[in-house]
């Protein structure tokens, strides 16, 4: 019998103790031996839940019996979860997460103090809650250098931007309801601001980089200055509007970036609607392959959870690697980053079609339905930096501009 804890009986602790209880005999029969949870670690009391008989609100309890092998920490945030997940590894016990903020500020630290103690720590489920992605790059793609990753990584930004490109929903209705539905964050901001997926995306880079990607060197944007009007220029250009996390290989330097993008009908992002989440991964041999389904809610991010607590159940005493070790990466400059832009500008296309020619060069023009005093354009590529100095001459006549992915 391989005994475990779980930290936090939250919404993601629930999952996982229901996933336990409900596929016990297939993991056990799966495992070779019954995963049985001796202590669940709680605030609060569930009178009347059967979960009561192992709630705990003692810590130390946990970390110094030597029955529990594995400990899952569902907590969120980075205090107290860290300190208790390093207290937990360096006294031997592996640890399975969700909690992308600890991951994302200090999971190389901890895979180091794992691989000291012999343990493991995993952390599947902080990126794309369900979705199977951190251990296809660890294990099946590790013949392969990754050359990009592109990701809709929020489930609730992605509610809100499809509700609002297909149903022309406004922002604050869509908001309410995506926190209704219950796969918001418990700050809305950390979703809407794009810090959720920021967080995810630097993992995902950290992994393929093999270093250090902090989170506060990645440019990130939401969604809050995405409106109806942004959505129609979309549709009249046969595209749509997607919050995406992306990451690329740029010659010798990795840039990443979380921004609202547009999206052409053809791209394999495009049809990722709802709270789906998925990621697109392009690898030197590999080439294309794409990750979809669940990125969000309590069950999904459980079985990801549980996922991780299985495999270090059959690697107890054998750690499994890191995936990226403390050295900092210093990504490529923003500004140096070639891609193509869509304006809106303000005006007649008729009396500033000139100066829009000579500032841009060769641009795309569109107009939206019903928009009558102002036009879009889609620049050619060129980098941010110069994309900025060339719009500088529009200031207070741009409404809007939203970067264009490929
Ligand atoms: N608030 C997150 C989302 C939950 O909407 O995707 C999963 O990290």
């Amino acid at each position: 019998m391989v005994k475990i804890a779980v930290l936090g009986y939250g919404t993601v602790g629930s999952g996982v103790v229901e996933v336990i209880r409900t596929n016990q005999d297939v993991i056990g029969e799966r495992l070779g031996e019954e995963l049985c949870i001796k202590y669940v670690l709680d605030l609060k009391e569930f009178p009347g839940d059967p979960v009561q008989e192992i709630i705990t609100h003692d810590f130390e309890e946990i970390v110094s019996d030597d029955e529990v092998k594995i400990v899952v920490e569902v907590m969120g945030g980075i205090e107290p979860a860290y300190t208790f997940v390093k207290r937990c590894l360096e006294a031997g016990k592996s640890v399975a997460t969700s909690n992308k903020a600890l991951v994302a500020k200090h999971g190389a630290q901890l895979q180091e103090i794992a691989r000291e103690h012999n343990v493991n720590f995993l952390f599947e489920a902080s990126v794309g809650g369900g979705i199977p992605i951190l251990r296809p790059l660890r294990s099946s793609l590790t013949g392969d250098v990754i050359e990009e990753i592109a990701g809709i990584l929020n489930g609730t930004t992605n509610y809100m931007m499809t509700k609002m490109f297909y149903e022309g929903a406004d922002y604050d209705e869509v908001l309410r309801e995506a926190q209704a539905n219950g796969f918001a964050e418990r700050n809305p901001e950390a979703d809407v601001e794009g810090y959720d997926a920021c967080r995810k995306i630097a993992i995902l880079s950290s992994i393929i980089s093999g270093k250090q990607v902090d989170f506060e060197d990645i440019y990130c944007e939401g969604i809050t200055k995405i409106t109806v009007e942004d959505m129609k220029y979309a549709r009249a250009m046969g595209m749509t509007i997607k919050l995406l996390a992306t990451c690329r290989r740029d010659g010798e330097k990795l840039n990443a970036m979380v921004a609202p993008c547009l999206l052409r009908a053809e791209h394999p992002l495009f049809a990722v609607n709802g709270v789906f989440n998925s990621i697109f991964v392009h690898g030197n041999m590999l080439g294309d392959a794409m990750f979809y389904g669940s990125g969000a809610g309590k069950l999904p991010t459980a079985s990801a959870v549980v996922g991780d607590v299985i495999e270090e159940a059959r690697n107890l005493d054998r750690n499994l690697g890191v995936m990226w070790t403390q050295e900092k990466l210093a990504l490529e400059d923003m500004k140096e980053v070639e891609r193509r832009f869509f304006v809106r500008m303000k005006g007649s296309l008729e009396t500033m079609r000139r100066s829009v020619d000579d500032a841009f060069g060769a641009v795309q023009y569109v107009r939206a339905e019903g928009l009558e005093d102002e036009f879009g354009f889609v620049t050619e590529k060129m980098p941010e930096g110069a994309y900025d100095a060339k719009a500088e001459s529009f200031r207070g006549q741009i409404a809007a501009m939203i970067r264009v992915e490929e």
